[in-house]
């Protein structure tokens, strides 16, 4: 197992390249189910978790395939008949593979998905992803920890749902569902992330017919019929906002290219906040870190609000604020597992429920830490580049699940920070 290790306290210059979206190539990567084919997929990040959707696919016959070339594509050809199944041992390790379930239930009228069980940051249950699904018409059992689910009648049928809670992989799931849905479909209190319209605009692309989609409600008309995809995934506003929390640090000034920034505009609100520079350049968004951070407080919610994929990579840069910062956590229940390890590099931090209060302190000292799941172990490193002395930083599988080699790309910046056996 590797562990990373940080020599901190190197300005970091420079500019650094952000991959294609994992939370967008993920859905649309699935979405290939809804149609026999050749699929191509571009822009697709070289990441643990594509490598397990493609482990997925393979299990219910496709053939995925990464081409090699600048374009970071991914072949996906799908056979005329599949196992529509994602058993346990692959879910287990990777949730998001529940969105094989629309996909599944739309072309094949049935599906055996795994249910994906608790997580780190919290119980994450798909109860509003199966509560959308049988409003299309689907029977669904919860058997031997497994989603039973089958479409009476052959076809799902077009109605209206609004989710309870706003969820981002339940809108992707019950709208692929949709599209080969007899009639239409007005789902409402969907989520807005830019991955939801990434993938809407995936899916129109292949012949569906989807508006709405990067607001509340979204209107679905069934077709009968897709063509295979060819669609380049966004950027990763999530790595592009770890790297620009990276640039705010005191002392560094960096380039963040390839970025979109109107799907960071609450995260650059904040970083501006606490008084880095964030200008928009060309190549994309130049962030400079100037002197001590100030505080800035913080809650998380559902896009355009400030998203918890970058809570705790904030959270580092605000424990060396000048004066105290409050961190509310609002979209996962158990989200500060990073506060205890960042006590450990002498940062001063109290949580109380869904707060973190965050007394800023003039510096961190490097320590052995241990990663508790993947925008934690994103944070570590961050800590590790602004404390004194060395970092090593456990668990980093957690890390290649979501960042493509980010060791080089910060090596690239200037920092000293390499990947060893542990
Ligand atoms: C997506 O997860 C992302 N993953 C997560 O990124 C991200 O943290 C999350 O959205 C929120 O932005 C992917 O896109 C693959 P949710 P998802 O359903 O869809 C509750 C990362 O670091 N809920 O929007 O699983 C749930 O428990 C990952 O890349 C229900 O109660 O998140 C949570 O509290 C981590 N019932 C809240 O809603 C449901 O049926 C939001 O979850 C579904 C969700």
């Amino acid at each position: 197992m590797d562990k990373i290790v940080v020599e901190g306290g190197v300005p970091l210059r420079g500019s650094v390249n952000v991959s294609g979206a994992k939370n967008a190539a993920l859905p649309v990567i699935a979405a290939a189910l809804l149609t026999e084919g050749d699929h191509l997929v571009q822009n697709v990040p070289d990441l643990a978790d594509v490598r397990t959707l493609g482990r997925l696919l393979g299990h219910m016959g496709c053939r995925v395939e990464r081409l090699p070339g600048p374009r970071r594509g991914l072949a996906v050809r799908v056979p005329v008949t599949v196992l529509p199944e994602a058993p346990y041992e692959l879910v287990k390790t990777m949730r998001a593979s529940v969105v094989v379930l629309g996909p599944l239930l739309a072309r094949w009228s049935g599906a055996r998905v795994s249910l994906p069980g608790g997580c780190a940051i919290g119980a994450r249950p798909i109860d509003q992803h199966l509560k959308g699904l049988a409003a299309l018409g689907a029977e669904i059992r919860l058997e031997h920890g497994y989603v039973d689910a089958t479409v009476p009648g052959g076809r799902l049928r077009g109605t209206a749902f609004a989710f309870d809670g706003v969820t981002v992989t339940g809108t992707e799931n019950v709208m692929m569902a949709a599209v080969l849905a007899r009639g239409e479909t007005v789902l409402r209190n969907c989520a807005r992330e830019p991955e939801v319209k990434d993938l809407a605009d995936a899916l129109c692309a292949m012949g569906a017919r989807i508006e709405g989609a990067g607001t509340d409600e979204i209107r679905i008309a069934g077709v009968d019929s897709l063509r295979p995809v060819n669609h380049a995934v966004i950027a990763d506003r999530i790595e592009a906002g770890t790297f620009l929390v990276a640039g705010a640090l005191p002392g560094n000034d960096i380039t963040v290219r390839h970025c979109v920034a109107t799907h960071l505009e609450a995260l650059i609100d904040k970083v501006r906040g606490a008084g880095a520079e964030v200008r928009e350049v060309p190549e994309g968004l130049r962030v400079i870190g100037d002197g001590r951070p100030r505080p800035v407080d913080v809650r998380t919610a559902p896009h355009p609000g400030f998203p918890t994929d970058m809570q705790a990579q904030l959270m580092v840069l605000l424990s060396l604020a000048d004066g105290s910062s409050r961190i509310t956590e609002t979209v996962f229940e158990n989200r500060f597992m990073h506060v205890q390890e960042l006590l450990r590099l002498g940062a001063d931090i109290t949580v109380e429920g869904k707060m973190a209060l965050v007394r800023g302190v003039p510096g961190l000292s490097g320590a052995p830490v241990m990663a508790s799941d993947l925008r934690a172990s994103a944070a570590l490193v961050l800590a590790g580049l602004a404390a004194q002395g060395t970092t090593e930083i456990l668990r980093v599988y957690h890390l290649d699940r979501g960042y493509e080699r980010i060791e080089e790309k910060l090596a690239r910046l200037g920092a000293r920070v390499r990947r060893v056996k542990a």
